[in-house]
């Protein structure tokens, strides 16, 4: 009853929003990391508050099941990419219903409405005359006959020389450069040496004319956060040559690859990044299909007529790394297939934990799942996590004080403190029973100034609203708090603990409470789409059904609440320690072990290896490399009656005088090669993690005791 009454109310002003909300489609090969809970809290914070506004909200999400990483992948695991992709979709469910996130409903870009819609708009793009067929020539593995993506391609750096660097980038010198200009390359899927094969490519020609003019305006027109237009600008901008600006895009891959077939093209697959957007639209389909809107809405509408609605936003959170894809080429598909584009392009930042970066392979030590298991609760994280978030495209780093400080002084010690300290009276002196502010006792100054604190809550309402909308919920929650540090004062300075200690005080004590407890139910209001399970917990110890934004401009007035249950606890600091421990290396594997975060190398004969002479060398000079933030040049003594100059990329983890006098292993018959700061003439051996070249994370070798320059090592 209350319920409709409410929801006729709301309506009535305005037409509620109709929103389709879609959060990154996370790739299949791995699980969920802290990052992407983090774009999924940002994103079901916001579907909250919408359907908190009455708004109808569909926010779905899928699997990004294509591409040749995950078909490698399944492949070591002796799986079928089908069979590998549903092993990770199975394990979502925990991660998701765990921290509270939303979605309606979860599909892959694997599913038949993706092909068939991934095929229509391709064609649509055809008919446009936006595709064009063109020989590439790329590196092909002749062993496991096909062509290498360049994560695949390793080799030597062009410009530094250093080895097993990947196909794109050198990690010892940073160069950037094409797979086709590493010094003898070497597929990482067999070893073989790669040869250079041509075929055909479809392109989605963005150099067309239409394309530039239609995406300038599309992304200039104000819709997107002002920082992410201008950095789109930049990829619009040719330099003086000419060069720059927006290529076509090449959109096939050859077989064997998992993904969708190239209508008319056999053989041809899409690369992975066109057929995962449209994986949007198809979860949707998926979605209506299934009867879920109707279920919720009460009315089945098409899915076409739906999506091409103008009515309709299509809202999507991404993080800043996939700007690209989303600014330019997803509008570019929509647009030129005759499809409706989307309202919001929302980019986040990305998260760091103590400062560091994420690692693809290991992710970090904040495992999402450890982080429940630990029994750490959910909205910790959730409020945390709002609490650092704007709307702006910025980092934002997972603190452990600050977590801590936040919850326990923010969270606890202002928020839900405000229920504890009225709760008990109430129930003890008052059977649960709320009074009216100021309804039934005369005004004194102390009710007037109750119920203008108690307006003064209701008046922030439409500031909160709109931060909520603009996704900024690090400010919407400040000024919460600032709401909770008034009602706190207001606690202190009626002090109820000695008002019910007072003979006749019972009116006052009686008021107090109630007051406190209209306070808090309207910040509960505030946070609930932040906090959506603890605010569940309070509507039940409120007695009252679901509550929606504009519930905060009522008060309860006289009314009985249920029993208090302690709501939620502090965090406690060993949880975190416990938490930030970095796991066993076994335990952090999810699909194929891989020692050291990368597989063996090839095998190798034993004429291989003693090609390489090994010898002990003795560090008698160590120093700092002016110019260089990774080199330390070392002057070794292999017992050859001279010394060595060899520059080592340890900088980081050394300083010069802790190496001196220390003996270690060398390749004393390398090539010497000469670099920006002199010759190099031989290689010390040192051990690191995959992931780690360069980072401090790197351990030079040294024999054990009594080991003399000179003597090889085999
Ligand atoms: N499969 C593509 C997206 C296709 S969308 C049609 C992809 N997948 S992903 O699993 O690598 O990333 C999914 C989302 O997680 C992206 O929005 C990405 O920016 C986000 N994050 C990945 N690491 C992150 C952090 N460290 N912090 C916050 N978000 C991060 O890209
Ligand atoms: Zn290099």
């Amino acid at each position: 009853m209350r319920m409709r009454c409410l929801a006729a109310t709301h309506h009535r002003s305005t037409m509620p929003r109709q929103l389709f909300v879609t959060t990154a489609l996370p790739y299949a090969n791995g699980h969920f990391h802290i990052g992407h809970i983090m774009e999924y809290i940002q994103a079901d914070i916001w579907v909250r508050f919408q359907r908190m506004q009455g708004n109808q909200v569909h926010f779905v999400g899928a699997d990004d099941a294509h591409g040749a990483p995950i078909m490698i992948a399944a492949e070591k695991a002796g799986k079928t990419p089908q069979q590998f992709v549903a092993d990770i979709a199975a394990g979502r469910k925990p991660y998701l219903d765990g921290f509270h996130i939303s979605f309606d409903h979860w599909s892959s870009t694997d599913s038949p409405e993706n092909h068939a819609l991934s095929k229509e708009i391709y064609l649509a793009l055809r008919a446009a005359g936006l595709i064009a067929v063109k020989p590439v020539e790329q590196f092909f593995d002749p062993e496991k006959g096909m062509f290498l993506p360049d994560r695949f391609i390793k080799g030597e750096c062009p410009k530094c020389g250093a080895k097993d660097q990947y196909g794109d980038s050198c990690e010892v010198c940073g160069a950037v450069y094409a797979p086709t200009e590493l010094k003898n390359p070497f597929s990482a899927l067999s070893g073989a040496t790669p040869v250079m094969k041509t075929s055909d490519h479809y392109f989605f020609k963005l150099s067309d004319p239409r394309c530039g003019e239609f995406l300038q305006t599309w992304t200039q027109d104000g819709k997107l956060q002002p920082e992410v237009a201008n950095k789109i600008k930049e990829w619009f901008t040719k330099d003086e040559n000419g060069e720059g600006g927006l290529g076509d895009w090449d959109i096939s891959r050859d077989a064997p690859y998992f993904g969708i077939e190239i209508p008319d093209a056999p053989g041809k697959y899409f690369y992975v990044w066109l057929d995962a957007p449209i994986g949007y639209l198809a979860s949707l389909k998926s979605y209506f299909a299934s009867g879920g809107p109707k279920a919720r809405y009460g009315e089945q509408r098409d899915f076409e007529a739906f999506i091409a609605d103008p009515a309709v936003e299509q809202v999507h959170f991404i993080g800043k790394d996939i700007t690209y894809f989303h600014t330019l080429f997803w509008p570019a598909m929509l647009h030129f297939s005759g499809r409706k584009l989307p309202s919001q392009v929302n980019v986040h930042g990305h998260l760091t934990v103590g400062g560091e970066k994420m690692s693809k392979s290991r992710g970090t030590g904040l495992d999402p799942i450890k982080y429940l298991k630990l029994g750490m609760n959910a909205e910790w994280l959730r409020y945390y996590i709002a609490a650092k978030l704007s709307a702006r495209n910025e980092d934002l780093d997972f603190n452990p004080e600050d977590f801590i400080a936040r919850v326990n002084s923010d969270l606890v010690g202002k928020y839900i403190n405000i229920a504890s300290r009225a709760a008990g009276f109430l129930s003890k002196r008052f059977q649960g029973r709320l009074c009216q502010v100021g309804g039934t006792r005369e005004e004194t100054p102390e009710t007037i100034q109750a119920q203008e604190m108690l307006r003064s809550l209701q008046a922030r309402q439409g500031a909160i609203v709109e931060l909520y909308e603009q996704r900024d919920y690090g400010k919407a929650l400040r000024e919460i708090m600032l709401l909770a540090d008034r009602i706190n004062e207001y606690v202190d300075a009626n002090k109820p603990w000695e008002l019910a200690k007072q003979e006749g005080q019972d009116a006052r004590l009686h008021e107090v409470c109630s007051v406190c407890i209209e306070a808090f139910r309207i910040l509960t209001i505030y946070l609930k789409p932040v906090l959506p399970a603890l605010a569940e917990q309070v509507e039940a110890f409120l007695n009252v059904p679901p509550m929606f934004m504009a519930k905060s401009q009522e008060l309860l007035g006289v009314h009985t609440i249920g029993d208090y249950k302690h709501l939620m606890q502090r965090v406690d600091a060993k949880m975190l320690e416990a938490l930030l421990e970095k796991p066993e290396p076994a335990a952090a594997m999810v699909e194929t072990v891989k020692p050291g975060g990368e597989d063996i190398a090839p095998t190798i004969t034993i004429d291989d290896f003693t090609k390489i002479d090994l010898r002990i060398a003795k560090i008698v000079n160590a120093e700092h490399v002016e110019g260089s933030t990774k080199l330390l040049r070392l002057t070794l003594d292999v017992g050859e009656g001279r010394t060595r100059n060899v520059f080592s990329g340890i900088k980081e983890a050394y300083k010069p005088e802790d190496l001196i006098g220390k003996h270690t292993v060398m390749v004393a018959n390398l090539a010497p090669r000469k670099m920006k700061f002199g010759v190099s003439e031989g290689m010390v051996l040192a051990a690191s993690h995959a992931d780690e070249k360069g980072t401090p994370g790197i351990y030079v070798l040294e024999p054990v005791a009594g080991a003399q320059p000179g003597m090889r090592v085999r």
